[in-house]
C-alpha cells in the first residue's frame, strides 16, 4: 500500500514558511540525478491511497461536475486506473438519475457478474428482445421462479424467430447443452475451463442449481487489456458519487449504497463548517462502513476538524478551481500549496489521505500537488470539453488573429457547480432571474472549451508526464520521489522570481 511518507515536524514548519500565500506557479523543481533507465508508465509504481481503504494505481480523480462526469468519464478513469465521481448536479429528491449513473459504471465490466439479466421460460421472445435492447446484453439468463439456472438464451438465438409468439424456452440452450459451473471460481480458473470448452459464457450454480453469477469471455479480455484499472473484488469498475450534507443527502447515500458504490463524497464549498459537523455526525451513525471522502478544506484546522469526525479522506481547495469564483466573490481562500502543505501537516500520523483539488491545469503541476500533500489530486476542467464529458458540442463562430478570417470551432461548456447556471438547473428555478440566483451566492462561472479527443488520451499523457517528473526528481516511483523531497525539501524547491516565472511557464 502507497501510503504518503511521514513529515519530519522540523522539516515540515520551514516548508510551510517558504510556500505561505503560494501556489504552484510560484515554484519550479530543481532535477536530481535520474536513476530511471525508461519512463514508461507501464513500470514506473504510481499508485497511492484514495481513502483509507481504497487503492488507485494512477492518482487521478475526476471532478464530480455536471459538465465532468457522469458514466462515460467515470469508465475511462477507473479503466486508467483512477476513478471517477459522478456528480450530484440534479434536483433535490431526483436520486435516480445519479443512482443510474452509478449502475452504469458498474455494471460496464465484471469479473463475475452476480446479478446477470435474467429473463423466465414463459416469456416471449419479444420480451426478451426489450429487455437486451434496453439493458444492452446480448445474453440473458433463463431462470425458474427460485432462480434455478434453466437455459441462457442469447441475440443469436432471436435472430431467424418467426412469430412473436414464441417463449424464451423454445429458443433457448437448456442447461443440459450448458458448460456450467458449480460453486465459486475465480478468475484465472473460469478463463481456463472457457478456454478448454470453448465457450463465451459460464454460469455459476450452487447445489440447488441455483443462479450465482456469469462469466463471460467478453469481460475477462477486457480485465486483461487493462491491467492498472480499478476494481472492486468482483472485478467491476469502482466508482465514487456526491452526496451534499443537506436535505436530501443521507437518502441519496442509502440509495447509492444500495447501488453499490464504492465511495461517497461529502461535497460542499465549505467543509470546516457546522453543517458539516453535522452532516459527518448523522452519516456515520447510518453509515459506519462506507468508504467517505469529506471536504473541500484548505487549512490545517479544517483538515484535522474532518479527520477527526470519521473522514476517510480529506479534499483540499478552496478556491483555485478553474470553473471557480469563490476567491473574486469573496475574498476567501488558500493558495493551493499552502493549502496543500498545511493539511499535510495536519494529518500527518493518521492514515487519511489528502486529495488535491483544483487549480491543476499545466501537467507539471500534477507533480507538485502530489509532492506538496495529495495522495491522489482531483481534476475538473482538464478534462472538460473531451468526449467522455457531459454535454452537447456548440459550433460557435470564432475569428482567427491572424487571418481574421472566421472559423467554426466546436465547444463544450465546462460550468462551477456553484456557477448561476448550475444552481439553476439544479434548482429548477427556470424562471428566476440572475440578480435572484446571484442573491444565492453563486461562487462559479460557466466556460466554453473546444472540444478535444478523449479524457483517456489526457490521463495517459499526463502518467507519461508525471514519470518524467519522477525521472528529473531522482525517484523510482511516485512513493520514493515522496520521500526523498520531504527527507530535504530545499533541495527541490526552488521560490520563482516574476521573470523566472515568465520564463518557465508562460508560453
Ligand atoms: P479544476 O481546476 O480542475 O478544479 O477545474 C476542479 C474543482 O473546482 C471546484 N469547483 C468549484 N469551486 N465554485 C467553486 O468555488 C464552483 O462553482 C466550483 N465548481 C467546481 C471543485 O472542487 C472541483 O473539483
Amino acid at each position: 500500500m502507497a501510503r504518503f511518507p511521514s513529515v519530519d515536524p522540523h522539516t515540515a514548519r520551514a516548508v510551510q514558511e517558504l510556500v505561505r500565500g503560494c501556489t504552484f506557479d510560484d515554484f519550479i523543481l530543481s532535477p536530481q540525478h535520474s536513476v530511471l533507465p525508461r519512463r514508461d508508465p507501464a513500470l514506473i509504481d504510481l499508485s497511492c491511497q484514495l481513502t483509507r481503504g481504497i487503492t488507485l494505481k494512477r492518482p487521478i480523480v475526476s471532478a464530480n461536475m455536471d459538465t465532468v462526469t457522469r458514466a462515460p468519464m467515470a469508465v475511462v478513469q477507473a479503466e486508467e486506473g483512477g476513478l471517477g465521481i459522478i456528480d450530484r448536479g440534479y434536483r433535490p429528491g431526483e436520486i435516480d438519475p445519479q443512482v443510474r449513473e452509478v449502475e452504469k459504471v458498474k455494471r460496464t465490466q465484471h469479473g463475475v457478474i452476480r446479478d446477470p439479466y435474467s429473463i423466465a421460460p414463459g416469456a416471449r421472445i419479444t420480451e426478451a428482445s426489450a429487455l437486451m435492447a434496453r439493458s444492452r446484453v446480448g445474453t440473458l439468463v433463463v431462470v425458474d421462479d427460485r432462480r434455478r439456472l434453466l437455459g441462457l438464451l442469447t441475440e443469436r438465438d432471436l435472430r431467424f424467430a418467426r412469430g412473436d409468439a414464441a417463449t424464451v424456452s423454445e429458443r433457448m440452450t437448456p442447461r443440459e447443452r450448458l458448460v456450467v459451473h458449480h460453486g465459486s471460481i475465480t478468475l484465472g480458473e473460469a478463463e481456463r475451463v472457457m478456454d478448454e470448452r470453448k465457450i463465451k459464457k459460464l454460469p455459476l450454480v450452487d447445489e440447488s442449481g441455483t443462479l450465482q453469477g456469469l462469466v463471460t469471455a467478453k469481460d475477462l479480455i477486457r480485465q486483461r487489456r487493462r491491467p492498472f484499472a480499478t476494481r472492486d473484488g468482483q472485478g467491476r469498475l469502482m466508482v465514487g458519487a456526491a452526496i451534499g450534507a443537506a436535505g436530501d443527502y443521507l437518502e441519496r447515500a442509502a440509495e447509492l449504497v444500495r447501488a453499490e458504490v464504492d465511495v461517497l463524497v461529502i461535497d460542499i464549498a465549505h467543509g470546516h463548517s457546522i453543517v458539516m459537523d453535522r452532516a459527518l455526525r448523522e452519516f456515520r451513525k447510518r453509515f459506519p462502513d462506507v468508504q467517505m471522502i469529506a471536504g473541500n478544506v484548505a487549512t490545517a484546522e479544517g483538515a484535522r476538524f474532518l479527520v477527526d469526525r470519521g473522514a476517510d479522506a480529506v479534499k483540499v481547495g478552496i478556491g483555485p478551481g478553474g470553473g471557480c469564483t469563490t476567491r473574486i466573490t469573496t475574498s476567501f481562500g488558500v493558495p493551493q500549496v499552502q493549502a496543500l502543505v498545511d493539511c499535510r501537516v495536519a494529518v500527518n500520523g493518521s492514515d487519511v489521505p489528502i486529495i488535491a483539488d483544483g487549480g491543476i491545469k499545466r501537467h507539471g503541476a500534477l507533480a507538485e500537488a502530489l509532492l506538496f500533500g495529495g495522495d491522489c489530486a482531483m481534476l475538473g476542467s482538464v478534462f472538460a470539453g473531451t468526449e467522455e464529458a457531459p454535454g452537447e458540442v456548440i459550433n460557435k463562430s470564432v475569428v482567427l488573429p491572424e487571418s481574421q478570417k472566421t472559423v467554426k470551432v466546436p465547444f463544450k461548456v465546462l460550468r462551477g457547480m456553484a456557477s448561476i447556471e448550475a444552481i439553476r438547473d439544479r434548482l429548477d428555478v427556470e424562471e428566476a432571474d440572475t440578480g435572484e440566483l446571484e442573491a444565492l451566492g453563486a461562487e462559479g462561472m460557466e466556460i466554453s472549451v473546444p472540444t478535444r479527443g478523449s479524457a483517456r488520451t489526457i490521463v495517459r499523457d499526463m502518467m507519461k508526464h508525471l514519470c518524467s517528473s519522477i525521472s528529473y526528481g531522482g525517484g523510482a516511483s511516485l512513493d520514493e520521489l515522496r520521500g526523498l523531497f520531504w527527507a530535504d525539501p530545499h533541495r527541490y524547491l526552488i521560490k520563482l522570481s516574476e521573470s523566472a516565472r515568465r520564463e518557465s511557464y508562460d508560453r
